[in-house]
């Protein structure tokens, strides 16, 4: 999301006569887009920006902008403790970007015409901002605001511009991409149109939320070959207890129906695990743990409990870091291998691979492959999975 937040801000910054620079060395503007997900995120985004004093002395007219999540909940505050800080543009006023850049006057004006940029493989267009949930650990409702999806036009007319552009794989995105709704049209009918768009192979997204794995979902899945067979399903705990503190909406069993649901569907999952909730006990994590062991994730990023003022977990009663660092320490060790074991689960199947160079690319439920022979960057190549090195397939054509 905040990748294709940055690329936004800088196609502003380029219809105002700005070009990609290399280094900060040979750069006059430089936009920190920031996280503020997990505290540490938010240090290093603080950090980084305190470093720059020195970037921005050397040269006179160098200009930072500040961005993002961060921005928003830090606010003008960070122009008293950084007085060489330029702008300030939060989260929210994404939108407004191109006017604050305007109103500021440190920019050049809007300039008449832009050659488009070719795009790499994979376009990445937003279809919704914002979060109607109130997970009670996260920060990310108060700092993006409440859903706003984009209108189906406006999305189809991207698609094809980014498919005119040299993309063949879209990545549609949103901060819980399949609550999406315009009118009548669902995140399962987007998929569709999106697919149908000249030029586009595949179509992935990011992130759903479990309460939206609905049937028309699935069934779109099913029917259409070019929705990738892939997911990035965050399900934060496996104890229905703590998943109801954290006021997810789902239970453990709801969870394990859905990744039922998605294994039929021949779909691989990735998650996203908090350890160390205020009111975890050693039996919650546990819950956690022996659902990793039952659902066959293919990949899982686990995070340590991180307070986030404003939000109602922050209220809660800590649990003593040493706890923490045990559980993230015994979950990671859990998770270790199992991409590997994954991968090595490949060997035997057909895949449908889309070549990022010449003889390696994507699978559509997301494993790296190599080929024998070399093709056509962008091309959808056929293969067998003869067999399977850590995180690389091999295959015979
Ligand atoms: N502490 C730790 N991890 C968090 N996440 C969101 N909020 C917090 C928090 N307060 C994690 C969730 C989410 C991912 C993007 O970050 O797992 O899916
Ligand atoms: Fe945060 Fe929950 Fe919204 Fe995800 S669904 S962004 S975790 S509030």
């Amino acid at each position: 999301m905040n990748l294709a937040d940055s690329e936004e801000m800088f196609q502003h910054l380029r219809a105002r006569g700005a070009q990609r620079a290399l280094t900060p060395q040979e750069a006059d503007i430089i936009l920190v887009n920031t996280c503020t997900v997990r505290e540490h995120a938010e240090h290093r985004a603080v950090s980084f920006l305190g470093r720059l004093a020195k970037w921005k002395k050397e040269k006179p007219g160098r200009r930072i902008i500040f961005a993002g999540c961060a921005a928003q909940r830090l606010g003008d505050a960070l122009k008293k403790e950084f007085p060489f800080l330029d702008m300030v543009a939060g989260a929210k006023s994404i939108d407004a970007f191109p006017s604050l850049l305007d109103k500021s006057g440190l920019f050049p004006p809007l300039q008449e015409t832009l050659a488009p940029e070719q795009e790499g493989l994979t376009g990445y267009v937003t279809i919704m901002r914002g979060c109607d949930f109130r997970c009670s650990y996260c920060i990310v409702p108060y700092v993006r605001g409440p859903v706003k999806c984009l209108p189906l036009q406006h999305i189809l007319q991207e698609t094809a511009q980014k498919a005119a552009q040299g993309a063949k794989e879209i990545m549609l995105l949103g901060q819980t991409v399949n609550a999406y709704k315009d009118g009548q049209t669902s995140f399962a009918d987007l998929l569709n149109r999106v697919s149908e768009v000249p030029g586009v192979e595949r179509v992935r997204f990011m992130s759903p939320h479990p309460a939206y794995l609905t049937p028309d979902f699935l069934a779109a899945v099913r029917h259409n070959p070019k929705i990738a067979k892939h997911i990035h399903l965050p399900i934060q705990s496996g104890s229905t207890k703590v998943l109801k503190e954290m006021k997810r909406g789902y239970t453990r069993e709801m969870l394990l129906e859905k990744l039922a649901a998605l294994a039929e569907c021949q779909m691989t999952v990735s998650t996203d695990i908090i350890v160390g909730f205020p009111t975890e006990t050693e039996q919650d994590f546990e819950r956690t743990l022996s659902l990793v062991d039952q659902a066959q994730f293919f990949a899982a990023y686990c995070f340590k409990y991180s307070p986030r003022q404003g939000t109602p977990a922050a209220q809660m009663q800590l649990l003593p870091e040493a706890v923490l660092e045990q559980r993230l320490d015994i979950l990671l060790n859990k998770v270790r291998d199992l991409s590997a074991r994954a991968y090595a689960a490949q060997i035997g199947s057909h895949q449908q691979v889309l070549m990022e160079e010449e003889n390696k690319g994507r699978s559509s439920n997301n494993f790296w492959v190599k080929t024998s022979k070399n093709y056509k960057i962008g091309s959808i190549v056929d293969v067998e999975i003869a067999r399977a090195d850590g995180t690389l397939l091999f295959a015979k054509e």
